[in-house]
């Protein structure tokens, strides 16, 4: 078995989409980490039985929140980090002990669309591919090396609530598996 922590910042539906594979696994999902006390996360967290850290960035240095995560990743002794929806950059301090051990879902086909609001901006674009990309954290904003990229060819006449159906379609279907691939990968190491 192996140990994940889940980072979410706010609705949480790749979060409520990861714990639902892994709860019948032998894998655990030791916490949420949140950083959002409004974030629907948290009560899907509450209404999965799955338990919750609250950290809070305002008016703290970003190494001192990142001590605060720090300690909860060595108590829960946790193997995997995957970052849904966590809207605050990880700094060395998290990457380098967990290096390789971080990943994150990305809404577009990186390396186009880095940042915020990526689904629109691809939207808004005249690109027929659309897509997601789960890939490994680095210090860079989603330039971390690639993991997995899926993607489907829009005509056009789609609205965008579609296309963002269709985007979080892929992700739930695919970061959960990736997820429990790595975290089977881990536990065969461990055991
Ligand atoms: C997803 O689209 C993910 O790709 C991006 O943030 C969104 C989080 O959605 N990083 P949710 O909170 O999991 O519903």
């Amino acid at each position: 078995m192996a140990r994940l922590a889940i980072f979410a910042s706010g609705n949480g539906s790749n979060f409520q989409a990861i714990a639902e594979r892994i709860l019948p696994t032998r894998h655990t999902v030791e916490f949420l980490l949140c950083n959002n006390k409004n974030a629907r996360a948290i009560e899907r967290a509450k209404k999965l039985g799955i338990p919750y850290y609250l950290v809070n960035y305002r008016g703290e240095k970003r190494e001192n929140v990142e001590e605060v995560i720090l300690n909860y990743l060595s108590k829960h002794r946790v193997d995997l980090i995957a970052l849904a929806g966590y809207m605050k950059i990880i700094t060395e301090k998290l990457i380098e002990p967990y290096w390789k051990k971080i990943i994150n879902i990305h809404p577009a086909l990186l390396p186009k669309y880095p940042g915020t609001n990526a689904i629109e901006r691809s939207y808004a674009s005249k690109d027929r591919e659309l897509g997601i990309t789960i890939h490994y954290v680095d210090t860079g904003v989603d330039t971390g090396p690639i993991i997995l990229q899926k993607s489907f060819i829009r005509d056009g006449n789609e609205s965008l609530e579609e296309i963002e159906k269709r985007i979080h379609r892929l992700e739930h279907l695919y970061y959960p598996q990736v997820v429990v691939e790595l975290l089977d990968r881990i536990g065969e190491k461990i055991e």
